[in-house]
């Protein structure tokens, strides 16, 4: 079994955070932009702590300027996660870079997105989608407009709402306006809860956004009660594992659906092959496991049956 070649579904993918550190050193040489400080000497994102992560994160978004850079952006991206076996992905994406949260530049950005995506599905076979999210640290404010552009372009690529950002800052509960707003527009809701915080932010996120998938979530493991609920109400994680102690194999034995992503592979050294490898390597996952956790992605996915219907198919072909 070539762990590569097994089909994927990433439901955790944030397009800037996948941003090979080639393209935004070429874009920053191209705009006379100075960035430097954003890589290490060897070329890789340069950050000591999750804090500072965000920061360098902004920086190196910030040579990201127009339409264009974006679709460059999404056809790196997607070619990347196709070389590595990933037939969906469900891409968190950011008005507040594209445009300020304002609703026509953010049409732009997105047609320009879409469209990369499209041709991408068509060369390559990646199916993609796209969550629109607000950034907690950028406060309940500027969530508000993030949102409209959201019930705005509701349907077709855009099919969730979600937050990221740091969890450390306010409650969930602050941002129910916006998630509110989300889910009147039918879109699916998402938020980034139980990665920093404890158990108190993943209870916030279920009773005051009704989300109905957590992105990492793995703190849960401190609180059995909690874990037991997250089973009772068919709550799906998004897990990034880090290997020492991981709770995902604990998690998923007592029952929790658990999904695989890299988050923001290229700050984080990784890639869906290298998530499945150690997988392999510390729990000693199969290709049984591997098609089990595939299919949890592709029941919890935020798109249409059609769709669905065809990447089951694609993961019906792969031999187990
Ligand atoms: N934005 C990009 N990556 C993130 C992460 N891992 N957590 C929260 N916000 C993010
Ligand atoms: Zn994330």
């Amino acid at each position: 079994m070539s762990l590569r070649d097994l089909p994927k579904l990433e439901l955790h993918l944030h397009l800037e955070g996948a941003a090979p550190p080639s393209l935004i050193r070429g874009m920053a040489k191209e705009k006379s932009v100075d960035i430097s400080r954003v890589f290490c000497e060897d070329g890789s994102y340069d950050f000591r702590d999750f804090v500072h992560f965000l920061s360098v994160y902004e920086a190196a978004t910030s040579v990201l300027k127009s339409p264009e850079d974006y679709a460059r952006l999404m056809t790196a991206v997607l070619e990347e996660s196709a070389s590595h076996g990933v037939i969906y992905t469900e891409f968190f994406v950011s008005p507040d870079f594209c445009g300020g949260s304002d609703v026509t530049a953010w049409r732009e950005y997105l047609h320009a997105m879409e469209e990369a995506a499209t041709r991408a599905e068509a060369q390559l076979g990646i199916a993609s989608r796209g969550i629109v999210t607000c950034i907690r640290h950028f406060g309940p404010d500027k969530a508000k407009p993030t949102a409209l552009c959201a019930a705005e372009t509701a349907g077709g690529w855009i099919t969730g709402f979600g937050m990221g950002g740091d969890e450390s800052v306010g409650h969930q509960g602050d941002y129910a306006y916006s998630f509110d707003m989300a889910r009147e527009a039918g879109l699916r809701l998402t938020t980034h809860a139980g990665e920093w915080g404890g158990p108190t932010s993943v209870r916030e996120a279920l009773d005051d956004l009704k989300v109905e998938r957590l992105g990492h979530g793995v703190q849960v493991i401190q609180d059995l009660a909690l874990v037991d609920r997250l089973i009772e109400e068919d709550i799906v994680l998004g897990v990034y594992p880090k290997w020492d102690r991981h709770p995902i194999q604990a998690l998923r034995e007592r029952g929790v659906k658990v999904t695989v992503s890299t988050d923001d592979p290229p700050f984080f050294h990784t890639t869906m092959t290298r998530e499945y490898e150690q997988l392999a390597r510390v729990f000693g996952w199969r290709a049984s496991d591997f098609h089990e956790i595939s299919q949890t992605a592709l029941d919890a996915a935020f798109c249409d049956a059609d769709t669905k219907a065809r990447l089951a198919d694609k993961l019906k072909d792969h031999p187990q």
